[in-house]
């Protein structure tokens, strides 16, 4: 049985693939990608920024065309991954470059919170997984990622997906992703895949610097709750009941609903048997990194999601600087109006930018490794 971190052992020669991989101009070997299960470009976003072309992503949610492709030069195939064939993805990889084949499928059926019940939706999420697995099989690309929630690793699933990778190198392991700069609590699986060793093929954490809430957010201006900044529409703040603005003028950055006058606790908070979740209605803390990004995590209810200082919940842009992406980065059309539950789930469920990086920077590094000195030049 394959447990994460385990490296299995080589089986292709890689020299077989050398004479593709220098770019005349460029002198470094050229990787070209498709991201299944892309959104709206969290994973496409950070393969980029560290040095990968993203030929193409695919995701069923017409709701992730605008911000995939608004923010990364990258086709938006509107599919179901099941409905795909290899042959289908080959014309987004550039021609001579090695093929990666990257992806994170839905989360949501593996999750603590999602083990009960709805077991139909399930086995078909679960589906999901293998139809990555076939897509390996039948485009065979020199390098595969995936990402997903730790809880994955405990399922038959990820055995049978890592039965797909026979002839690969495979590593995964559990990333804390606020190890490697995302000013984050966010715990993921992460699988790397090569055909061309098993050298350099893992994330380290080491040499990168943590990133604090005050690092990531604190630049941007002040808004109340309900509120929409006029340059920035993403920059809006849920708005807050009488009682909640109450609540959140007596929270103190890193405390709890423990720290109110029990009249402002909620009746299950009032109960000594009601200690369950001390962390809803908390306040971020500035010097700190936040909780895990969620899909809920513009309601100041729904979890440590109270901004450090000011009397609100977080903004959704400030959501999405907390996943890493750029403050720039384009989620809603000019004039459109801001849903929040539409947009938190898409920014909730997006993979950190930084991390698509860091597996970008791990998947060059080996590739240069793999070759070394032999690799010729063309
Ligand atoms: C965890 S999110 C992926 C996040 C994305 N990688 C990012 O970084 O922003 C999973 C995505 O899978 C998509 N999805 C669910 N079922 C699908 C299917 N059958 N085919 C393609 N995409 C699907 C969802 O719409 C959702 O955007």
């Amino acid at each position: 049985m394959t447990r994460p971190d385990d490296v299995m052992p080589p089986k292709l020669d890689s020299g077989a693939l050398a004479p593709t991989l220098w770019s005349t101009e460029e002198q470094r070997p050229r990787i070209s990608a498709v991201d299944l299960f892309c959104g709206v470009g969290g994973l496409t976003h950070g393969l980029v920024q560290g040095g990968i072309r993203v030929g193409a992503g695919v995701d069923i949610d017409p709701a992730c065309r605008y911000p995939f492709e608004a923010n990364n030069s990258a086709t938006f195939i509107e599919k179901d991954v099941n409905q795909l064939s290899g042959n289908d993805l080959l014309q987004y990889f550039a021609p001579g470059d090695l093929k990666l084949l990257a992806g994170c499928a839905p989360c949501q059926p593996f999750s603590t919170y999602s083990r009960s019940g709805r077991s139909k939706k399930r086995e078909l999420d679960w589906q999901l997984v293998l139809g990555f697995g076939r897509l390996v099989q039948e485009l065979e690309p020199e390098l595969v990622t995936m990402e997903n929630v730790p809880q994955l690793a405990d399922h038959a699933v990820f055995q049978d997906f890592v039965k797909y990778l026979d002839g690969y190198h495979v590593w995964s392991s559990v990333v804390e992703c606020s190890t490697i700069g995302v000013p984050q609590s966010r715990r993921r699986l992460v699988l790397l895949a090569s055909k061309l060793g098993s050298e350099g093929l893992r994330l380290s954490s080491g040499e990168y610097v943590k990133r604090t809430v005050r690092e990531t957010i604190s630049g941007l201006p002040p808004i109340e709750a309900g509120e929409q900044h006029a340059r920035d529409p993403l920059h809006t703040a849920s708005t807050l009941s009488p009682l909640n603005m109450k609540r959140i003028k007596a929270s103190r950055p890193g405390g709890t609903w423990r720290d109110w006058e029990p009249e402002l606790r909620a009746a299950c908070h009032r109960k000594e048997s009601g200690a369950t979740y001390p962390s809803v209605y908390g306040r971020m803390e500035w010097d700190a990194i936040a909780p895990t990004i969620t899909t809920q995590c513009f309601g100041y209810g729904n979890g440590r999601f109270g901004h450090p200082e000011q009397d609100r919940a977080i903004s959704l842009r400030e959501a999405a600087m907390l996943q890493t992406f750029p403050e720039g980065y384009k989620f809603v059309r000019s004039g459109e109006k801001i849903q929040f539950s539409r947009l938190g789930r898409l920014i909730g469920n997006a993979v950190p930018v930084r991390l698509g990086k860091v597996i970008a920077e791990t998947l060059t590094s080996h590739v240069k490794k793999s070759f070394g000195q032999e690799l010729p030049q063309a």
